[in-house]
């Protein structure tokens, strides 16, 4: 059969009656009924159904197998009145053995079964639907930066050193030498913005060697990072985050409402995003019964409380937290004006789960080399590093956002192994 003929079944279901069409896709289905037989044929784009007059042969033919059909169109004998194929002719591509390890289509396969055979699990239209509401989420990203003017970037994922915490570090084996996975591209989005791009954002791999078995933490995930120059302040780079989102929201509403509802998720553009003080958040949880100090982080529980109570008082699925304590963020975060134990920073929480970092970040050469040596780093190691801010470097500020984080996020996903199609984690390194 010539494949460079297949349509694919969503078309043919809009062909007129009596049509000559080649498909090819899996067998959902056969249902057996003597000299009247049926196949449900499935593809990426839906399910067909094959009437097969005669072809007793088809009883061997086993669920998933891979199979092409030819045929006519026509009017089917259902009240919906769905086109149906009347078979010419099969061939089967690849059959499938059988039993099948997992059970494609149940909901009682544990995530770490399925991820073992996520080439059958995602077979799923479920399961497929979210990777096709993932890819458009990333379409809109690019789409959005270009519009925005930002440039594209690609920085190295094996560097000599990293700049945000040392523990979160792979080491591997450079030939003799020490060399890490990439835990971010913070230094080489500065260091683009300084090289006159003025606004870049890259899209790609973060390693972090963090044990934690959470629902939200992988060892390599998909950062969304941008960088911009010639900032007001922090908020300038949060009005582009929101702006972000909303774009994205917007776009997957518009290209992926098949997926949606399949999915049954309801996502709704958010008006404005609430920027909150962290010090009224901790006011509010305290409110809740959870007591944080000036100089704590939020934590995964408090993040979660955060949304609840930003849910109830502002109708918002999101908050910005902003002006984090100096204590907890990275010497190159920015201090406030006015207070020297406070951040230029910010966090994004989407429905109680941290989704982006950013901040307006240090670009006064000696400053930046005081804030270093409060915290312990040496400038000089951190390779090329201060050269940036020696030469002439605007004020600029940028974020990091999760994408696998926000696919969880946007599709209310239990767990984020759900967002990504092979996770990493610290017990999986297969497939
Ligand atoms: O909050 P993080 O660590 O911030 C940075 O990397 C900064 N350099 C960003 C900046 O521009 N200032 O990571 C950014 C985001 C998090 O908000 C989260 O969405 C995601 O990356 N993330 C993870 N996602 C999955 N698994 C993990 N282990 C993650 N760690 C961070
Ligand atoms: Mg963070």
């Amino acid at each position: 059969m010539d494949l460079n003929k297949r349509e694919y079944v969503k078309d043919v279901l809009n062909k007129k009656d009596n049509s000559k069409v080649i498909v090819a896709g899996w067998v959902e289905k056969v249902k057996l009924m003597g000299n009247l037989n049926f196949i449900n044929l499935r593809d990426r784009t839906g399910v067909l159904q094959i009437v097969a007059k005669g072809f007793k042969e088809l009883s061997k033919l086993t669920p998933e197998s891979v199979i092409s059909a030819s045929g006519t169109i026509k009017k089917g004998q259902k009240k919906s009145g769905e086109k149906e194929l009347i078979l010419d002719n099969y061939e089967i591509i690849n059959p499938a053995e059988t039993p099948l390890p997992i059970d494609i289509f149940g909901d009682t396969t544990s995530i770490d079964k399925r991820i073992n055979y996520r080439f059958l699990d995602a077979r799923n239209p479920k399961i497929n639907a979210i990777f096709k509401i993932r890819s458009n989420m990333f379409k809109s990203i690019v789409d959005f930066f270009s519009k925005e003017g930002f440039i594209k970037i690609n920085t190295p994922k094996i560097t000599a050193a990293g700049v945000e915490s040392g523990s979160e570090l792979f080491k591997i084996d450079y030939f003799n030498k020490k060399a890490y996975l990439s835990q971010s591209p913070q230094i080489y989005k500065q260091m683009m913005v300084a090289a006159g791009f003025e606004r870049v954002y890259e899209i790609a791999p973060v390693f972090r060697a963090e044990k934690s078995h959470t629902t939200r933490h992988l060892t390599e995930f998909i950062g969304v990072d941008m960088e911009m120059g010639f900032i007001q302040d922090e908020n300038s780079v949060m009005d582009v985050v929101e702006n972000l989102i909303k774009y994205i929201i917007k776009d997957v509403k518009n290209n992926c409402s098949d997926e949606l509802n399949l999915l049954k998720v309801n996502v709704e553009v958010p008006k404005s995003i609430p920027r909150l003080q962290i010090k009224e958040v901790k006011s509010m949880l305290k409110e809740k019964g959870k007591k944080l100090s000036d100089n704590d982080d939020l934590d995964s529980e408090s993040e979660k409380i955060i949304g609840e109570i930003v849910k109830k008082k502002y109708k918002s699925d999101f908050v910005f937290v902003v002006n984090y304590p100096w204590d907890k963020r990275p010497f190159y975060h920015m201090k406030s004006d006015n207070d020297s134990k406070g951040t230029k920073s910010f966090d994004l929480i989407w429905n109680g789960v941290e989704i982006g970092t950013g901040a307006q970040r240090e670009h006064r050469y000696k400053i930046l080399k005081e804030q270093a040596k409060e915290k312990g780093i040496d400038l000089d190691k951190i390779n090329g590093y201060v050269d940036i801010f020696k030469f002439g470097c605007p004020t600029h500020g940028g974020v990091g956002l999760g994408l696998d984080r926000m696919v969880q996020c946007l599709l209310i996903l239990n767990n984020i192994r759900e967002a990504i199609l092979l996770p990493r984690d610290p017990e999986r390194l297969t497939p």
